[in-house]
């Protein structure tokens, strides 16, 4: 090698090595490998930033953005940055159990945050758990997800309170005692909120007259709505998420189906009457957050999200907020940065004040707190009744 050509080759291998330094400090929020820098902290985010539950993705994603830009531009914790890696499982639980394995065994997350949907937070649990990495889902409500172990929390109420609020509603203030119900019977979520919906109906005297099926997915669910129309129910019970509920919806319309339907959080999307449009009207559905809740610490909330998205925040924005929000004030209580300490931390959580209400982590690991119930109204979400746990 003559002189020229290893002074090439000097330079090159240098820029290589500058390249190579610089590409942690240089990686932006969402990217997806990186080890930590010594300055910084890794946290996971799993979440369906595409498919056709992508607005829970997206809007969980931009509440805990908006969290963590706030936390390190008042410092960081302990002095150290929290870096967010976040991965797109486009809505499928394989997919969650993928990606939270290599946010964990590659990228060495110290903690994870995510999913919305329960089908996917229970297929990352059990990697969480055996690796013993903290998980938050902000507002996976199937009771069975916090049950996998001690490592895996929650900020949202469960479906058992969520279930018991609408058939609550349903008996006492729509005064119905005949309801028809139409469940996803491919998702966790729904399956135990028909469940848990239809033990406290049952209770309060109302009657089942109708159990139907569909699967995510489906676009047709004319013959379920025949049969159910055929049985003459006052109200429709369909804790499923928005795409499907929205076609439904419509579909019931077509039909001459007229009484009102109801939902869970499962709802909470834009897409939903964009879907659905004006067949929602005069629908209710049970969930997180209102953004006509005019405390302070909301309202504060809402104009900041407003200013970095120029949108207002749905529900899952505020548990995402909240989530990200509540790990933070768990590693600045914690011993060590340690997957145990920040664990306890969690475990320890109590009174936080959050967005979405006060948090207090129960010895399930999960969140007691209040629901809200929301009218559409001509294509809007009107706050209806707030409703605490007894
Ligand atoms: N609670 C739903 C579930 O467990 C997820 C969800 C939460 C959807 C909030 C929309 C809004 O699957």
């Amino acid at each position: 090698m003559n002189r020229r050509t290893l002074t090439d080759a000097l330079k090159s291998i240098s820029v290589f090595a500058l390249l190579a330094l610089a590409a942690p400090a240089c990686k932006k929020d969402g990217a997806t490998t990186g080890a930590p820098a010594a300055d910084e902290i890794l946290i996971g985010e799993v979440g369906s930033l595409t498919g056709g539950e992508a607005t829970f993705g997206k809007s969980t994603h931009n509440g805990i953005e908006l969290a963590l830009k706030q936390v390190n531009g008042a410092g960081g914790v302990k002095g150290k940055k929290l870096r967010l890696l976040t991965l797109d499982d486009q809505g499928k639980p394989e997919e969650a159990a993928t990606t939270v394995t290599k946010l964990i065994t590659q990228d060495k997350v110290t903690a994870i945050l995510g999913e919305v949907a329960s089908s996917r937070s229970l297929a990352m649990a059990p990697i969480a758990q055996s690796y013993k990495v903290p998980m938050i889902t902000p507002s996976s409500t199937n009771p069975r997800v916090t049950a996998v172990g001690n490592y895996i929390f929650r900020v949202c109420f469960i479906d058992p309170f969520q279930g018991a609020v609408m058939a609550k509603f349903a008996a006492n203030t729509l005064k119905v005692t005949k309801v028809a119900i139409l469940r996803d019977v491919k998702n966790d979520y729904s399956v135990g909120l028909a469940n848990f919906f239809t033990e406290t109906f049952k209770k309060a005297g109302g009657e089942i007259v109708a159990d139907q099926s569909y699967s995510a997915g489906d676009v047709d669910f004319k013959s379920q709505l025949t049969s159910i129309k055929g049985k003459n129910p006052q109200a429709i019970f369909v804790p499923g998420y928005y795409t499907e509920v929205g076609l439904v919806a419509r579909q019931a319309r077509e039909l001459g189906i007229k009484v009102p339907l109801m939902g869970g959080d499962g709802w909470d999307s834009e897409k939903l009457t964009e879907i659905g449009g004006d067949a929602l009207n005069g629908s209710f559905f049970s969930n997180h957050y209102s953004p006509d809740d005019m405390s302070p610490q909301v309202q504060k909330f809402i104009a900041d999200y407003k200013s970095v998205f120029n949108t207002i925040p749905d529900g899952l924005a505020a548990m995402g907020y909240d989530a990200a929000m509540v790990l933070v004030d768990a590693m600045k209580r914690a011993n060590s940065f340690s997957g145990e300490d920040i664990r306890q931390a969690i475990a320890d959580t109590k009174n936080y004040q959050g967005v979405t209400g006060v948090i207090t982590i129960n010895e399930n690991r999960d969140a007691v707190k209040s629901a809200v119930v929301i009218e559409v109204k001509t294509k809007k979400f009107v706050f209806k009744e707030k409703i605490n746990p007894s």
